[in-house]
């Protein structure tokens, strides 16, 4: 009876498995698209109900490896909107070479960079418009809330881009990242925070809000380019929809710490160790236990 009643209270919670910073780069990565295959597998196995891929999907902003990583989502049965959500990361709309060039060769007026950045968010939320607004056909953008029901819980995930263009001298490598403030906006107004009502509600976006470094000179000013520029006012607009995690990527470590009551949880990298993930089991109220899973 016992063990009955234990195995009721696994199964009523949501199961959230987190990877970021896949870095593909095209199709003879294969050793790479074979350890994805095999995640996925072990995802299906393990009754995984939603997946979070928290940017950097390509290496080269190549809209090739957005394909590879679609397939792959489709032959698992992913590609669905409440099985699967994706970000863009700064090396899905940015090719540091491609802006180096262009700025050097034609103009220096950074509004050429802003309209090539916008085109490539725009291409890219049309590529995933599935995973963002349930339908293939749709027009949403960043930022958006998908709320799923579950039989235990329904769960809210609030998305924003917090990618931000490059300029060579705010945002040099193209790592640094910012959240519109149009966007913040978009999740503050009322009938937006009366919909979270009664969810769990996740933040995603794929920059740190907290990078971590060493008191090494070289560390400090490598953290500057990797940094959310505007992340007090990201807090400020999670504390307002009541968050109670936020996942991201960007900075390449498998981590977890806590900004005013708020878990923030850095999901690592898939390129660099393809057999570790984070799992996140929600229950019902605030309850929720996220763990780092490293397969054999
Ligand atoms: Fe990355
Ligand atoms: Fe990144």
């Amino acid at each position: 009876m016992k063990t009955a009643s234990l195995i009721k209270l696994i199964t009523t919670k949501v199961k959230i498995a987190h990877i970021s910073d896949l870095h593909f780069s095209g199709k003879k990565d294969r050793r790479h698209l074979a350890d994805f295959d095999r995640l996925l597998d072990h995802f299906n196995a393990d009754g995984v109900n939603h997946l979070v891929i928290s940017g950097d999907l390509s290496n080269n902003a190549d809209p090739g490896d957005w394909h590879l990583v679609k397939d792959k989502l489709k032959s698992h049965g992913f590609y669905h909107w409440e099985r699967c959500t994706v970000l863009p990361g700064n090396h899905d709309l940015i090719n540091l070479e491609e802006e180096m060039r262009f700025y050097n060769a034609l103009n220096p007026l950074s509004v050429f960079g802003k309209w090539s950045f916008d085109r490539k968010l725009a291409e890219f939320t049309l590529f995933f418009q599935e995973l963002i607004s349930g339908d293939e056909k749709g027009d949403k953008a960043f930022p958006f809330v998908k709320i799923i029901n579950f039989s235990s819980l329904k769960i809210a995930l609030a998305a924003l881009n917090s990618v931000y263009p490059w300029y060579p001298a705010d945002n040099p490598l193209g790592s640094r990242g910012s959240i519109t403030p149009g966007q913040l906006r978009a999740l503050s107004v009322e009938h937006v925070l009366a919909s979270l009502k009664g969810c769990f509600v996740l933040g995603l976006c794929h920059h740190a809000y907290r990078v971590y470094g060493t008191d090494s000179l070289i560390d400090q000013a490598f953290d500057w380019t990797m940094e959310l520029k505007n992340r007090e006012e990201f807090l400020e607009v999670l504390k307002r929809i009541k968050a109670k995690l936020v996942l991201h990527g960007h900075f390449h470590r498998f981590q977890s710490y806590t900004v005013d009551g708020i878990a923030f949880i850095n999901g690592g990298s898939f390129r660099y160790s393809p057999q570790c993930y984070s799992e996140l089991l929600l229950g019902e109220g605030s309850d929720f236990e996220q763990t780092f899973i490293t397969l054999p």
